[in-house]
């Protein structure tokens, strides 16, 4: 059996900590098409399928909520005509994918400025998250036109208004008040942050949820990425110390 055969087995069989929140930057679509000969665009298309898989496996191992970089707020820099074929797969995989993620009791939403996107796709958006909202599984958010700078941004207008309004005293502000206004704050806590592709950086991604998350860096290209990839992930993070800032000796006696 293979060593990732062995890890998946493992992980099915034995008790694994698992991540109860995973955020993925789902990197390497382009090389993945330029390695084949292929135009970036066809290497977009197959990430959709690691997308689908990806989904799966969390829901399979029981991950509360799954966060994955679809689009940044720096992607629109690229040639028109990416960006465009990004936009279009993104309405194709909405009108395709949520009916089955709502069969699979998935809550579906997208985090990001959604005011940059057509009112076609914006209004797609609210109703895949509408038709979903009950749904009491795993949480998987999307994030487009997001920015990890913008989210900080947006929370600190809410407050500042808030103070402006004579509702809040700026003394008053706190890391707890500003983070309730951050994407994702209804959520437990970000614990695997994984990046595909090869590059070690975080892109402007979740910045403030990312504090203490565990990284994970993996030169496997996203439309490579599978079960068994996804797998060895959570199986590194079952094997690290989580430490807090605490010593060693206090979070093994805190067990
Ligand atoms: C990630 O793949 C997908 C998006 C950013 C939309 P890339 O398109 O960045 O692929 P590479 O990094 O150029 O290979
Ligand atoms: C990060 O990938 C954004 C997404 C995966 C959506 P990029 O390919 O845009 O990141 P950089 O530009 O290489 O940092
Ligand atoms: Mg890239």
């Amino acid at each position: 059996m293979s060593n990732t055969e062995n890890q998946l087995k493992q992980l099915l069989t034995t008790e694994v900590k698992i991540p109860q929140h995973v955020a993925i930057i789902m990197d390497g679509n382009g090389r993945w098409a330029q390695l084949r000969g292929k135009k970036r665009v066809a290497g977009h298309k197959s990430g959709v399928e690691s997308v689908r898989t990806t989904v799966a496996t969390a829901a399979k191992h029981g991950v509360k909520a799954l966060t994955l970089f679809a689009f940044s707020s720096e992607n629109w820099q690229r040639p028109e005509s990416e960006v465009s074929v990004l936009m279009d797969l993104f309405m194709f995989v909405l009108t395709r994918e949520v009916k089955r993620l709502h069969k699979n009791s998935i809550k579906f939403q997208v985090i990001g400025d959604l005011t940059k996107f057509s009112s076609k796709l914006q209004k797609m958006i609210k109703e895949s998250e509408a038709l979903t909202t009950e749904n009491t599984g795993m949480v998987l958010s999307i994030a487009a036109n997001y920015g990890g700078r913008w989210d900080i941004a947006q929370a600190a207008k809410v407050l500042a208004r808030k103070v402006e309004r004579q509702e809040l005293n700026a003394d008053d502000i706190t890391e707890a008040s500003l983070h309730e206004q951050t994407s994702l704050a209804e959520l437990p806590e970000l614990d695997l942050l994984i990046r595909t592709g090869g590059d070690y950086r975080i892109s402007n991604f979740l910045l403030w949820q990312a504090a203490y998350a565990e990284l994970y860096f993996t030169e496997v290209l996203w439309p490579d990425f599978n079960e068994a990839e996804f797998t060895k992930a959570i199986t590194l993070f079952d094997q690290r110390e989580r430490r807090f800032g605490q010593t060693s000796e206090q979070v093994t006696n805190k067990n």
